[in-house]
């Protein structure tokens, strides 16, 4: 089947699956009071990672899908940094003992347009609230153009040993339509300051389906990055949804490349980043060195997902922290105020700053079981992951039928029990995953909330 063929069929929109059910699904109905119980609940010797929001960046790059908004002036984000350390206090006096943080994760955003001394103000919050264990993995997102000497030096000080920058592609025709310019050499200078000051893992963020970008262009960037070094990649597909982010309504969408280009640049920086690079891909969208920990965790089926992607963070409890965040316990998932005026209005009053969330229900847990080790192992023995779960799994296997039609096109192996998905199937993923995804199924398949397929 070609490739054109295959994008009519399966090029419906389909949710990412950071989470199930998924963030369009949840509802007020879960708020401060709900989540003050479930932090309460939580086991003596639940281990907890951080997830913090910085909402602000020094420029506004016209593709952002993020949470954020262009603040140059110091004021706000310092009495944000404020509220951050109050939500820190808030949490920590409900759970009520000093719980082990293994991750924390900066995101956003651009959390090093933060004034140095407020993160590491923070990261000194975190440690008098909580016990920061020795090993723990301490990441940030970072934008190379912005970062400053103070900045960096603040970086050391908080210990962060992971970070993540983005790339997302070197040509200048392409930096121009998106108005995000960054050069290979600034880009190179920052990897080098991450690698001199601790960092041990290094991240970078790659974009395909952008304004201009051909199969040649995007392996041209992928070759550049490769000198980089990096010990992980992350390559998006451009999430064009400029009905919730109006600034991307100046990308010049006649210069957008159709479903097929995208197919096929996603398939050249693979080639590049496999063949030249020596990476292996993981899961949907993420490659990693051989030795490196995710790649490690993918062979022993011990990868997850949450709202940063791909993963080899098992701990059962995600606190989200500062504006939009979203956080993960064993009863649910809560999201906080999305923005930074309500946010700041809750933990004014002394209040969880949570705006929704959702409890899971028992199908809940066994279709996001299934749905996260589909997402993440790419293969999946349906009977057995619901014998293991003490349930029944015919309700599974009726929804799976269409696999049959799925295996008839490529994009998967599937004996009736067992799913494995093809080479060929792996930038469809979603599309098996949506099979389990009940809310979906009710939505109506096709809804405009999420970004298309390819
Ligand atoms: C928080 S940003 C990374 C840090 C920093 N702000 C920067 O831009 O360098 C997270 C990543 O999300 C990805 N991203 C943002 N908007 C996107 C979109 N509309 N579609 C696909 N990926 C997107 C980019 O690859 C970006 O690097
Ligand atoms: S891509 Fe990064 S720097 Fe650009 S607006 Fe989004 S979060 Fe900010």
């Amino acid at each position: 089947m070609s490739d054109a063929e295959l994008i009519s069929r399966y090029h419906g929109r389909v949710p990412r699956y950071t989470s199930y059910p998924t963030a369009p699904h949840f509802h007020p109905g879960i708020g401060a009071e709900i989540y003050a119980q479930w932090l309460a609940e939580l086991p003596a010797d639940a281990a907890i990672s951080l997830y913090i929001h910085i909402p602000f960046c020094d420029r506004l790059c016209l593709y952002c899908g993020c949470n954020t908004s262009v603040v140059r002036n110091d004021r706000p984000k310092r009495a944000y940094a404020v509220q951050l350390s109050r939500e820190l206090d808030l949490l920590a006096d409900l759970i009520g003992r000093r719980a082990t943080v293994t991750q924390v994760h900066w995101g956003g955003g651009t959390p090093t347009a933060m004034p140095g001394d407020c993160l590491t103000g923070i990261m000194d919050h975190v440690r008098k609230r909580f016990h920061l264990h020795e090993d723990a993995e301490v990441a940030i997102e970072i934008d190379p153009t912005t970062l400053t000497l103070d900045c960096l030096d603040a970086l050391r000080l908080m210990g962060v040993n992971r970070a993540s920058l983005g790339v997302q592609d070197f040509d200048d025709q392409v930096q121009e339509s998106i108005g995000r310019h960054q050069s290979y050499e600034e880009t190179e200078a920052a990897a080098t300051a991450l690698r001199a000051l601790g960092v041990t893992s290094l991240n970078l963020d790659l974009i395909y389906g952008l304004p201009y970008q051909t199969a040649e262009s995007v392996a041209r960037t992928a070759r550049q990055a490769l000198a980089l070094g990096a010990d992980r990649a992350a390559v998006f597909g451009y999430a064009h949804v400029p009905w919730m982010k109006k600034h991307q309504k100046l990308i010049p969408e006649a210069a957008l490349p159709g479903a097929e280009a995208r197919l096929a640049q996603e398939r050249m920086i693979r080639q590049v980043l496999e063949n030249e690079g020596g990476y292996v891909p993981v899961g949907l969208d993420h490659y990693a060195l051989p030795g490196d920990a995710m790649a490690v965790a993918m062979r022993n089926k011990a990868l997850h997902r949450n709202f940063q992607g791909y993963t080899t963070d098992a701990t059962p409890v995600l606190l989200g922290l500062g504006a939009s965040s979203i956080g993960a316990l064993p009863q649910g998932y809560v999201q906080n105020a999305t923005g930074v005026p309500a946010y700041e209005a809750a933990i004014n009053e002394g209040q969880l700053p949570v705006a929704r969330g959702v409890a899971l229900t028992p199908d809940d847990r066994l279709r996001r079981a299934v749905i996260e080790r589909i997402m993440c192992d790419l293969e999946l023995d349906i009977p057995a992951l619901a014998k293991a779960m003490g349930a029944d799994p015919a309700p599974l296997l009726k929804d799976a039928a269409p696999l049959s039609g799925f295996a008839a096109d490529g994009l998967v192996e599937w004996d009736g029990a067992r799913v494995t998905v093809t080479e060929r199937g792996r930038p469809f993923v979603r599309n098996v995953a949506a099979l389990f995804d009940v809310y979906l199924q009710q939505a109506s398949a096709v809804t405009p909330r999420h970004a298309s397929a390819v």
